[in-house]
């Protein structure tokens, strides 16, 4: 077979692969935004800002640890095993608006040449300087904009600081007021705390987002079993490796109650090449990969574009055929065949 066709579309939106490299401390800056495009991403996203000096004050007081399977604290050398989690609280972007905004318009302008994307993200505090802030970007040939919503820090990081919206009517609402202030696309990223987040994205796509980022990472806490204390001395964001299947399930839910074409990008648990082509087969037609990259250095793009391509080799298949593919094949509990005495082989030996 000839060399697969990595190409995906986000709406009206082709991108060159489905591998986007999401927002984190890494894309802060100049120098990782450009090793992201030059690994080979799609696209990649600004470390996000917003309006506040509450926000860029939070990047002070960020701190991560990344943790084994066991909760173990791992050291952080840029080769995490396989299974780490990574709990922080993080902050937004330190620049000024102005320098932010040249900063991204310079990586967008990079990128272009490259055939990808560098994308201007915001994490609002207040929805009318959010609008203000989304129409300088658009004004300043930024050619993609996401908006997100849903930031897991909301609840505990300075008052004001993040925005984290849970109800569907309001993010409608938020939606629509971004859709009438600028024509460039825009992708609306959802919380993961909330139980109805299929609802959230209907909602978006109601008030005009051209495509939903499912889902944010989860708040945790973790007591230090020798300290005692809480680790990192707060409550903090987690996400790893498990939370794939969480995420693959909203995405199918979300597939379910919008249709077949339904743009969702897919964020939240993608470790590996094979975790893109697993979220693109629950429904994603994007998948953005942060904390593998952040943790794990910028040759992990390479890394899983390369698996990624030899997935699709050894499937004969492109990229866009895996979307939704397993998302359809999903059924009932009841539609399952009776099997009376099966439960029992999974007992344990209760003989001593
Ligand atoms: C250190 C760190 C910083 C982050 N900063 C941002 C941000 O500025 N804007 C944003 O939208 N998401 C941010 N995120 C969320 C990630 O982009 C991503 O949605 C989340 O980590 C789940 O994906 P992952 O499992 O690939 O890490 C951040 C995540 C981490 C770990």
């Amino acid at each position: 077979m000839a060399a697969p066709d990595l190409t995906t579309f986000v709406g009206a939106t082709r991108l060159k692969n489905p591998l986007i490299c999401g927002a984190g401390e890494h894309v802060m800056l100049e120098d990782g935004l450009r090793a992201g495009l030059n690994a080979g991403a799609g696209a990649v996203i600004v470390k996000s800002i917003n309006e506040t000096t509450a926000g860029k004050e939070q990047l002070q007081r960020t701190d991560y640890t990344l943790l084994n399977a066991i909760w173990r604290e791992q050291p952080w050398d840029f080769s995490p095993p396989e299974g780490a989690s990574l709990l922080c609280r993080s902050g937004l972007a330190q620049q000024s608006f102005e320098d932010w905004l040249d900063l991204v318009v310079r990586m967008d302008g990079e990128a272009q040449a490259q055939d990808a994307y560098a994308i201007a993200s915001l994490i609002p505090a207040d929805i009318n300087h959010g609008l203000n802030l989304a129409r300088r970007i658009e004004e300043a040939g930024v050619r993609i904009l996401e908006v997100n919503i849903g930031a897991p820090h909301g609840e505990e990081a300075i008052k004001g600081a993040i925005l984290l919206e849970r109800d569907a009517a309001r993010v409608r609402k938020i939606t629509a007021a971004f859709r009438k202030a600028v024509k460039i696309p825009i992708w609306i990223k959802l919380t993961g705390q909330s139980s109805a987040i299929d609802a959230l994205a209907t909602s978006a796509r109601a008030g005009g987002a051209d495509a939903v980022t499912i889902m944010g990472r989860l708040m945790g806490f973790l007591p230090d079993i020798e300290t005692q204390a809480p680790m990192l001395g707060t409550r903090g964001a987690i996400g790893g490796p498990w939370a794939l299947p969480l995420t693959c399930h909203w995405i199918a839910k979300a597939r379910e109650k919008m249709g077949p074409g339904a743009p969702i990008i897919a964020t939240n648990g993608a470790r590996t090449g094979l975790d893109i082509a697993r979220f693109m087969l629950a429904g994603a037609c994007a998948v953005q990969m942060t904390s593998a990259i952040f943790t794990g250095g910028f040759p992990v793009i390479t890394e899983c574009l390369r698996e990624f391509t030899d997935y699709l080799i050894d499937k004969k298949m492109n990229a866009r055929d895996l979307i939704g593919v397993a998302a359809d094949r999903i059924t009932a509990y009841e539609a399952q065949e009776l099997r009376p005495d099966h439960w029992k082989t999974f007992l344990p030996d209760a003989g001593i």
